[in-house]
């Protein structure tokens, strides 16, 4: 860690990279770099200073950390807050004093007229080369003050050039797609409003230089990029000034946002995690990955189990002797965990009853659980159930005893989707109850794995009976997420949880805490998966990516039309994750039992590099027909090679593939193919992909010498 100061300048570096800021004489505080770590403390410029421009305020060109519209200031805002009589509106921040803590340093900026505090925070991570910002508001007179905006951080970019913001977006079952859009002049969002962080977009930035040239690619190029730590709606804005500055504003979403700040009262926001590379998006992605794996995970270096998970088999049709002979064709093939999905609790048969009353259907379990879950146990498995504890049907005794613990607006009818309503986790009451019945749940069977999924967005966004603004849900539900969550990891601390909403709909910093691994989209069509697999690697390593191979389904919940492809491909694409199996092994034949006996053996030998190693990825299929990518192990001794042609195009060529991240001196041999060649070769001459429509390969590559 290093945290460098001088009179009223602060220079953090982590990394290869560095990020300063100064007091300016007027008492601003004003971004001065982001980027590559300069050789001497003098060389980082002590404060920015307003360029003069007739005509224009002076504050519109100054780059202040918390921006607050100031003296004319027509800039977006990090922060915004008007006092409850009405008379102040908005924030004058002024430097007030620097605070060095552990890995970093905390500055307090004061509004003496709004009688407010601000203290904006960063931290080094300094094990993986990236920083934390987060800030924080405490009022300090005797009047309310509404806050109406809160973003965690205004990021800089340097001045004067063009850039570009890379981010992920999509949809239900088309999550994760690569978006690279110009910033020219003016403002545009990425954001939620769906309570969630949304399958819409990511609170993930990345931006490169959009000069012909100084493209970042994967391996090349400076790349300024952050996510954001918080698991529901977000906002972030890409914004270009008339004077050629570029901004991103990152933080909680200001749209039915507003924060009642009482007298002594502290808002804190979540925190940006945030940095910079010149070495392309893969150090950008490594650098996430490491990051999750070593600091946020809530298992260190997770190897995740290979999964049977029977949605896919049997929906709702869940039926206790199934379930058995799908378990001990699981277990014969190699599955190490057995996963019961939707459809087993009280009053569910179809997606219209049952939530909110979380005990095994009698209809289905007489015996309640144990039975079938001594079965899996006594087939070697661990065992996992699937619970939706955010969500209630109507139909179901949980919500005809408290109708009134749904988000709601009074007098307006409650829109169902997926005839669900949403529990309002922002109560403590709702909480408190959810603890105590997923607590007895998970003492009463002996659970090993729990999927917890949330499969609607918020509608009629009211919680009528709050004391203070109603608006505040956004932000206490999702704390109320994270405190039964937590909770629930607490007393159950062996439970694996992997995290699911509808697919990737709930998939950010704050959710890897909670979840040893995601399930990341409902779609298991592989072209379309890898791209979605791609877009994840972003951000989020491998081994927390569950990916299952499944078969043709043609149904009211599922439609996949993997029947087209082999089941080679669809474990290939699966085991470059989480593996699991989702399709229906009674209908597999021996042969493609044996197949698949003989993947999960070879996943389990490539585990480790694929859930802990560094990912290289060579070919994007957002990009090509192709879909290549590399996982390495830290000391470079293997590495899993993993090239899929996934898609039908015209071009010709056959592409020659580089194979980066080897150890240049060292020789390897690609035991599939026997080809032996240094590791300077591989990743500067490279390999030829030779490969049909829909082929793939996993190539097992070790060193020799
Ligand atoms: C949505 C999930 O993404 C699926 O995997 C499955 O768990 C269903 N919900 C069950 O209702």
């Amino acid at each position: 860690m290093s945290i460098t100061s001088g009179d009223n300048y602060w220079v953090l570096e982590s990394g290869g990279a560095a990020y300063a800021l100064g007091v300016e004489p007027l008492g601003v505080l004003t971004h001065t770099h982001w980027g590559p770590k300069l050789p001497r403390l003098a060389d980082y410029p002590k404060a920015a200073r307003p360029a003069f421009q007739i005509l224009e305020h002076e504050m519109q060109n100054l780059p202040q950390e918390a921006t607050t519209g100031e003296a004319g200031d027509s800039n977006e805002r990090t922060i915004d807050g008007i006092s409850a009589d009405g008379s102040l509106r908005g924030f004058v921040l002024r430097f007030d004093k620097a605070e060095p803590v552990t890995n970093g340093i905390d500055i307090d900026l004061i509004d003496t007229a709004q009688s407010v505090r601000v203290t904006l925070k960063y931290r080094t991570l300094d094990r993986f080369g990236l920083f934390s910002r987060s800030l924080s508001i405490r009022n300090e007179g005797e009047r309310p003050i509404t806050l109406d905006r809160v973003f965690s951080g205004t990021f800089h970019l340097p001045q004067l050039g063009d850039f570009a913001l890379n981010s992920l977006n999509g949809r239900w079952a088309d999550e994760f797609g690569k978006v690279r859009q110009p910033m020219a002049f003016g403002t545009f969002a990425r954001e939620s409003r769906r309570l969630t962080t949304s399958h819409r977009s990511m609170p993930f930035f990345a931006v490169d230089r959009e000069v012909p040239g100084l493209r970042a690619s994967e391996e090349n190029g400076e790349v300024w990029f952050g996510a954001l730590d918080w698991s529901g709606n977000w906002k972030m804005l890409a914004e270009r000034t008339r004077d050629d500055r570029s901004m991103i504003h990152l933080g909680l979403n200001d749209h039915d946002f507003a924060w009642d700040l009482q007298p002594g009262g502290i808002f804190d926001t979540p925190r940006a995690i945030f940095g910079y590379t010149a070495a392309g998006f893969g150090a950008m992605s490594r650098a996430f990955h490491d990051y999750v794996r070593e600091e946020v995970a809530p298992r260190r270096h997770y190897q995740p189990p290979v999964v049977y998970n029977s949605w896919c088999a049997t929906t709702f049709k869940v039926e206790e002797d199934k379930q058995i002979a799908l378990a001990s064709q699981a277990a014969a093939i190699g599955c190490e965990l057995f996963v019961l999905d939707d459809g087993w609790f009280s009053g569910r048969s179809g997606d219209d009853a049952g939530l909110g009353d979380w005990w095994p259907d009698p209809a289905k379990f007489p015996n309640g659980l144990s039975p079938l879950i001594d079965a899996v146990h006594n087939l070697g498995m661990k065992f996992g159930l699937w619970i939706e504890p955010e969500m209630v049907n109507p139909n179901s005794e949980l919500y005809r005893a408290h109708p009134d613990w749904i988000i709601h607006f009074p007098r307006r009818e409650r829109t169902l989707s997926r005839n669900e309503l949403i529990l309002n986790l922002g109560r403590l009451d709702v909480q408190d109850h959810l603890i105590d019945v997923l607590d007895t749940l998970l003492t009463n069977a002996a659970v090993d794995f729990v999927k917890w999924d949330m499969n609607r967005n918020v509608s009629e966004p009211g919680w009528p009976d709050h004391v203070g603004d109603q608006r505040e849900l956004w932000v206490r539900y999702v704390e109320g997420v994270h405190r039964v969550w937590s909770e629930l990891r607490r007393r159950h601390p062996d439970i694996i949880f992997e995290g699911c909403s509808g697919g990737g709909g709930r998939v950010d910093l704050a959710m890897m805490v909670l979840t040893e691994q995601t399930w990341i989209s409902d779609n298991t069509t592989p072209p379309a998966r890898l791209e979605i697999q791609e877009g994840y690697s972003q951000l989020f390593p491998a081994g927390t990516m569950a990916a299952w191979v499944t078969d043709r389904i043609k149904g009211d919940f599922l439609d996949h039309d993997n029947g087209d492809y082999s089941l080679d491909y669809r474990f290939h694409a699966a085991m470059a994750g989480a593996l699991g199996i989702g399709g229906n092994l009674l209908e597999w034949s021996e042969e493609q039992r044996d197949t698949a006996a003989r993947h999960i053996a070879s996943y389990k030998i490539l585990r480790p590099l694929i859930a802990n190693g560094d990912l290289f990825r060579i070919l994007s299929p957002h990009e090509t027909p192709y879909s290549a990518f590399m996982y390495v192990a830290k000391d470079k001794s293997e590495a899993a090679l993993f090239a899929f042609r996934t898609h039908v195009s015209r071009m010709g060529a056959k592409p020659r593939i580089r194979l980066p991240g080897l150890e240049a001196d060292a020789v390897y041999r690609i035991e599939d193919t026997g080809v032996e060649l240094s590791g300077r070769a591989l990743g500067v001459v490279g390999i030829d992909l030779i490969m049909n429509n829909f082929e793939s390969i996993l190539w097992r590559v070790t060193r020799t010498g």
